[in-house]
């Protein structure tokens, strides 16, 4: 049931898949788009602010979900992934504050999860972006995690943080924990586009296609929704 897009670079098929938003997007304007960080996304959101621009696409009308969020950054932490949307892709268009949604930072955490169920649930994703994690995970829905599974507070395995550690400045302050929708609302969504890119991820990429449907491999559920674009570049698709 996958579709898989394969390019030596991975900006072109970055290009693809901003094209593949747009023109959801071009037909109907108030789509629910769910967003993903990581440092495979960037990317596809600066092909898709630059193709917005050039196509004139209003995301005003754009509703947006974002996967997770860490547990315990201040508020104002640049590390956090409030600011890595801003940065990477919100500042850039005419995207509506009122209809971008994160899971918070504030403390409250049960309230938190609570809050963010029920606003998911109040919307239709139409389509998900993803990345995935080398032990397989999905958003912060790491290995074991019930595919069931709504959002809620995520232990993050020693691998996510080891793999994460890059992504901060301060490497004795890393998040273990965060708030991650959960893998039956990733399934929910109409379509889903996942994006893998470099030589790290081609065994995950491997398993993820010719692996069995196991928990201890989130995203191989994936194998069960109608309509995945896997888009990748030749590093991570060497062994397929
Ligand atoms: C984090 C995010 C995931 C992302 C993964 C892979 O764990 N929560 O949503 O897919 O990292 O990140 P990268 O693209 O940097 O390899």
């Amino acid at each position: 049931n996958f579709n898989i897009f394969i390019d030596k670079s991975f900006d072109s098929v970055c290009e693809l898949a901003a094209q593949e938003i747009l023109d959801f997007i071009k037909k109907k304007p108030n789509a629910v788009i769910g967003l993903a960080t990581g440092n495979t996304p960037k990317g596809l959101y600066k092909s898709l602010v630059k193709k917005a621009k050039e196509q004139n696409v209003s995301f005003k009308q754009v509703t947006t979900f974002n996967l997770d969020e860490y547990v315990g950054l201040d508020e104002k932490s640049s590390d956090s992934y409030n600011v890595y949307m801003q940065k990477h892709l919100f500042q850039h268009l005419d995207f509506d504050e009122n209809r971008i949604h994160l899971p918070s930072l504030s403390k409250d955490i049960e309230q938190n999860i609570d809050d963010y169920q029920k606003l998911l649930s109040e919307h239709k994703i139409d389509i998900q972006i993803l990345g995935i994690g080398s032990n397989g995970h999905i958003g912060f829905n790491e290995p074991g995690t019930k595919f069931d599974s709504k959002v809620h507070l995520a232990d993050l395995t020693e691998s996510t943080i080891y793999d994460n550690q890059i992504y901060f400045k301060d490497t004795n302050n890393i998040p273990k924990q965060a708030i991650t929708m959960g893998i039956d609302d990733i399934m929910k969504a109409g379509k889903i586009l996942l994006l893998a890119s470099g030589s790290n991820k081609r065994k995950t990429i491997k398993t993820l296609i010719d692996g069995q449907i196991t928990e201890s491999f989130p995203a191989s559920i994936l194998k069960k929704h109608p309509l995945v674009y896997i888009y990748l570049d030749h590093h991570a698709a060497l062994d397929i």
